[in-house]
């Protein structure tokens, strides 16, 4: 089944409930972009903003961390209420993300890795077996409303296979640039989990732009 999940990074700050409200009745989950400044050049916002959205919302909420050594954050994101935490392969060496990947599981969150657009595939195999998710940027992590990276679906691909044959269960989550069009590639290509942004908010009606996405 597909799940699309609206990121809030577009959405007007301002008015956070409101927008939040706006994709409730055709969102599966909700995407929330955590942005340090050092793992990305841009700051978005932590945790008491996801407390916040976590007290107006029964969504489901996906947590992008683009954070350096986000092991250190596992446990505050986790009881400021994520559903699932996703943490970057290039944001720690391989001890650190399979220590943040250990306190995911002590924490009883879902647990996830994001690969940049320069990391291959394979970098997702020592930890796939026990991954609830693999996230593949499909633009370079730190803005929203950037261009698609079509030379991305051959890593959506590849990861789909290893999914195949490791962890079946495992989702594919593509994040950035997705739009209808873009949509209909990386479903093709085997994503099963779609980010938008400015594809959402940046419509006239966001649910209708979330019904779009799936392609109803
Ligand atoms: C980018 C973020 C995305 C961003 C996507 O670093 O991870 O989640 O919100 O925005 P769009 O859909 O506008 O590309
Ligand atoms: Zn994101």
């Amino acid at each position: 089944m597909i799940k699309i999940a609206p990121s809030i990074l577009a959405a007007d700050f301002a008015n956070l409930e409101r927008d939040i409200r706006r994709v409730e009745p055709a969102a599966d989950w909700l995407h929330v972009d955590v942005m340090d400044g050092f793992f990305v050049p841009n700051i978005s916002f932590g945790l008491p903003v996801l407390r916040a959205v976590r007290r107006c919302t029964e969504l489901f909420l996906d947590v992008h961390l683009m954070v350096i050594k986000p092991e250190r954050y596992i446990e505050a994101f986790a009881q400021a209420g994520a559903d699932l935490l996703t943490v970057h392969l290039e944001a720690d060496d391989p001890v650190g993300v399979a220590a943040a990947l250990r306190r995911m599981d002590r924490c009883g969150v879902k647990k996830a890795v994001a690969l940049r657009p320069i990391t291959g595939a394979e970098a997702v195999l020592p930890y796939l077996e026990q991954l609830d998710m693999v996230l593949v940027m499909t633009v370079e992590p730190g803005f929203g409303g950037q261009s698609f990276l079509t030379s991305q679906l051959e890593t959506v691909r590849r990861v789909r296979a290893l999914i195949e044959r490791v962890n079946p269960a495992c989702r594919l989550e593509v994040d950035g640039g997705v739009n209808p069009v873009t949509a209909r590639q990386v479903l093709e290509a085997g994503a099963d989990t779609l980010v938008a942004g400015s594809a959402v908010y940046g419509a006239e009606n966001p649910a209708a732009a979330i019904r779009a996405l799936r392609g109803e």
